[in-house]
């Protein structure tokens, strides 16, 4: 890589927004690296990318895996000696639907595992390159279904569902991009670290189908990027410890 490249790992990158945001992060001239967990998928997915000519690599990254992570952290060192944008968009919802006075806890543990001790994981393994770089970002994919304040109001979406160890999970994560984005300055460690929330996409997210998503009002994947894109490619990098979608601030 050249002194100048931006240099971005995108967790969970060989579909849905990861893969999108990949694409479009690439397309404005950044080098991205596709965590995948799955060798062949992201292999797939980055083959793509670099047929349209476009520089995208692939790494094997199982966020809940410590040894594929401590693993990854190393390719990237020895690869490129630092990273600039790490993007936690990696994410998984086990426990859609289920009362939370009977919800199995092993589903909780699950959501946990991806949605935020993975996560922590990979930003914490992931630092030492981040520290490299001149200035760096640490972009986390949360979710509106995060927010207590959308979970108790009755006019949004959010008041209806129920994924209580999800939602639990991306509210913690949240927590976590908080008190790192406020270590970092205090610290004075051009680092900042933000979370998203992409609003209600067209994926396969939760099992669905994007054509099922879309009838039930899902946005296209372009829509649900758009924040992270505009984030990742902010040359003032001065935005930090905010939880933000395309129309601005979300309530925590
Ligand atoms: N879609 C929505 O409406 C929506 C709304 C709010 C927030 N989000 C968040 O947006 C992010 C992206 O979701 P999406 O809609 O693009 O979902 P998606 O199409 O289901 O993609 C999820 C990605 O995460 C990967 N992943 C899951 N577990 C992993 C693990 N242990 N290690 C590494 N990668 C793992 C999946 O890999 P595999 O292909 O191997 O399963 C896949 O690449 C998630 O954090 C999600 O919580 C989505």
């Amino acid at each position: 890589m050249t002194k100048t490249e931006t240099l971005t790992l995108v967790t969970g990158a060989n579909r849905g927004m990861g893969f999108e945001m990949t694409k479009e992060l690439a397309e404005k001239g950044q080098h991205v690296i596709i965590g995948a967990r799955t060798a062949e998928k992201g292999e797939a997915a980055a083959k793509k990318l670099t047929d349209k000519g476009l520089n995208v690599d692939f790494v094997q990254l199982d966020v809940t895996d410590p040894q594929s992570v401590t693993d990854a952290a190393q390719t990237l060192k020895k690869h490129y000696g630092q990273l600039s944008i790490l993007i936690n968009n990696a994410g998984a919802a086990f426990d859609g639907r289920k009362a939370p006075s009977t919800v199995d806890a092993k589903l909780l543990h699950a959501d946990f595992d991806v949605n935020y001790f993975g996560l922590i994981d990979v930003t914490q393994k992931m630092l030492p390159l981040l520290k490299q770089a001149p200035t760096a970002k640490i972009i986390n994919m949360s979710s509106m279904m995060g927010s207590k304040t959308e979970a108790l109001n009755p006019d949004s979406d959010v008041y209806h569902a129920v994924a209580v160890g999800y939602q639990s999970a991306k509210a913690a994560a949240n927590m976590y991009t908080v008190q790192l984005a406020k270590e970092f300055k205090n610290a004075q460690l051009p680092i900042t670290v933000n979370a998203v929330d992409p609003g209600m996409v067209a994926t396969e997210f939760g099992g669905a189908t994007p054509e099922m998503a879309k009838s039930f009002g899902a946005q296209p994947v372009e829509f649900g990027v758009a924040r992270v894109v505009e984030l990742a490619t902010d040359a003032t990098n001065q935005d930090t410890a905010t939880f933000s979608n395309t129309h601005g601030p979300v309530a925590w």
